[in-house]
């Protein structure tokens, strides 16, 4: 994908990308706020081995966030297994001198329209640790919302942390499964908590 926006853009990886991507990535503050599997300190051969893996992918779903000469930055979407196949995690960050200019903002939509939209996902979350506001104000400034609270989901950096849950989901898919849970809640509610449990039930299920 190339999606420009002023005078950065979001587009495929090349391998001249490691040396920028590890000077910027090298960077606990970075790490802090993702899984521990990327790496830190983080070096040439770190990047080398992501940046391959990522132009091995077909469909390509890992992608650069640039000026014109350099990369600054690396969103991308995992998609899940099985049942989830056609959901997908959204990963991102950008090198700290960037921060605070809207650009993950602009990368976040265009990445997770392009998901929904190109790639035929119907769902795209990100799981932010709860101690991460500004990339849960990115989402939300995409268009994502709030799921859910997972409480205690994560040990990062010798600390149990919460993790929020915001998804953007296709919006017919969206539409038709919200009415079609109306219409199949609305006669269990009325029947299981507004009337008492008829008396030759209780017998029965005594029994
Ligand atoms: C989170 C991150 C991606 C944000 O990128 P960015 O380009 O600076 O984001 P934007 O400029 O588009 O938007 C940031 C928003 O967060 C807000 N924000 C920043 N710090 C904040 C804080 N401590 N509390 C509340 N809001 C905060 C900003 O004010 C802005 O919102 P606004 O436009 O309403 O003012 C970037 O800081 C980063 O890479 N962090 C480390 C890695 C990371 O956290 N990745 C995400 C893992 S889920």
């Amino acid at each position: 994908m190339r999606h420009c926006f002023g005078e950065f853009l979001v587009r495929d990886w090349c391998m001249d990308d490691a040396s920028s991507i590890t000077r910027y990535a090298n960077n606990r503050k970075i790490w802090n706020n993702l899984r521990d599997a990327f790496p830190y300190p983080y070096c040439e051969e770190d990047a080398v081995s992501y940046i391959s893996g990522a132009l091995r992918t077909e469909p390509r779903v890992a992608y650069a966030i640039a000026t014109k000469s350099v990369a600054i930055g690396s969103i991308g979407l995992m998609p899940g297994k099985d049942v989830h196949r056609f959901s997908a995690e959204l990963g991102y960050w950008l090198a700290e001198p960037f921060w605070g200019r809207g650009i993950m903002t602009e990368a976040v939509k265009a990445v997770s329209e392009y998901g929904l939209e190109t790639l035929g996902f119907s769902r795209i979350y990100a799981e932010p640790y709860a101690t991460n506001p500004a990339s849960a104000r990115v989402l939300e400034k995409s268009g994502f919302a709030l799921e859910g609270i997972m409480c205690a989901s994560v040990f990062k950096d010798g600390q149990v942390l919460d993790q929020f849950l915001y998804a953007k989901v296709k919006s017919e898919i969206r539409l038709r499964n919200h009415s079609a849970r109306q219409n199949s809640l609305e006669p269990i509610r009325a029947d299981s908590f507004s009337k008492p449990f008829p008396r030759a039930d209780c017998m029965s299920l005594q029994i």
